[in-house]
């Protein structure tokens, strides 16, 4: 891997009105931990889209593991995609498809035999606390169930990056501080950890566990907040 797992040059981006990240210039280095934070609307989802080659910088340059995003063809965007994990806002799943079948899908979908996972499987389901829960189907699942297979959804395919998006969005503090160990947990692993959140108790209490940075979008740029949060 080369030294920066993920990099923003002067990256803007527009949706078509007047521009949403003017300028945003940042470096994730391999095993960091960073929060990103700001104001609803102010663009984390967009710069996590970015991130995932979901969106393209209206202008600037943004890399992930040292290529040029907007370089990329299709199939070369779906391999990156592979080694970057992303637990999505809305965390939709297919309801007529077990909870164990739903956070199997990235394997059949990038061609891997599901069976041959099994193991994996069986035992990521266990990590995140959902071991008595495969065969369930997402509707009859809570906040913090779905929350959770969204979690092992994003990491089935053992990725070196993990984006989430609020992902403590819907839940009580409690199993929000349980998503959060999950999520430390990743990243003692050697894994790349970026948290779209505007929950600033949740940064707050990560602090005392993890070695994190905190991004914050204000006013359309990303500041490096300082300590006193
Ligand atoms: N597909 C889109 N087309 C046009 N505007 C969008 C689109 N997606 C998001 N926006 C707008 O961009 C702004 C930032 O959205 P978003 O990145 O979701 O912010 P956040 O995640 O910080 O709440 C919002 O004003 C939102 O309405
Ligand atoms: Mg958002």
């Amino acid at each position: 891997m080369g030294a920066r797992v993920i990099e923003l040059e002067n990256v803007s981006y527009t949706y078509g009105g007047g521009e949403l990240l003017s300028d945003v210039s940042v470096q994730l280095q391999p095993g960091s931990f960073h929060f990103l934070t700001g104001p609803s609307g102010a663009g984390k989802t967009t710069l996590l889209k970015l991130c995932y080659g979901a969106l393209l910088p209206t202008s600037g340059r943004l890399s992930v593991f040292d290529q040029d995003i907007s370089s990329l063809d299709r199939d070369q965007l779906a391999v990156l995609r592979r080694r970057v994990g992303v637990v999505h806002q809305d965390c939709q799943f297919l309801d007529h498809m077990t909870l164990a079948e739903n956070v199997a899908l990235p394997l059949m979908v990038s061609g891997r035999s599901e069976s041959s996972e099994q193991d994996n499987l069986t035992e990521l389901l266990s990590w995140v606390g959902l071991g008595a829960r495969l065969e369930a189907h997402p509707p009859e699942l809570s906040g913090g169930e779905r929350q959770r297979a969204a979690l092992a959804r994003a990491v089935i395919l053992s990725p070196d990056v993990v984006l989430a998006d609020e992902p403590t969005g819907n839940v009580d503090w409690e199993m929000s501080q349980r998503l959060l160990r999950l999520l430390i947990e990743l990243n003692r692993m050697g894994k790349t950890v970026l948290i779209a959140t505007h929950d600033m108790s949740l940064i707050r209490a990560a602090k005392s566990q993890v070695q994190a940075r905190v991004l914050r979008i204000s006013q359309r740029k990303l500041h490096l907040a300082g300590a006193d949060l």
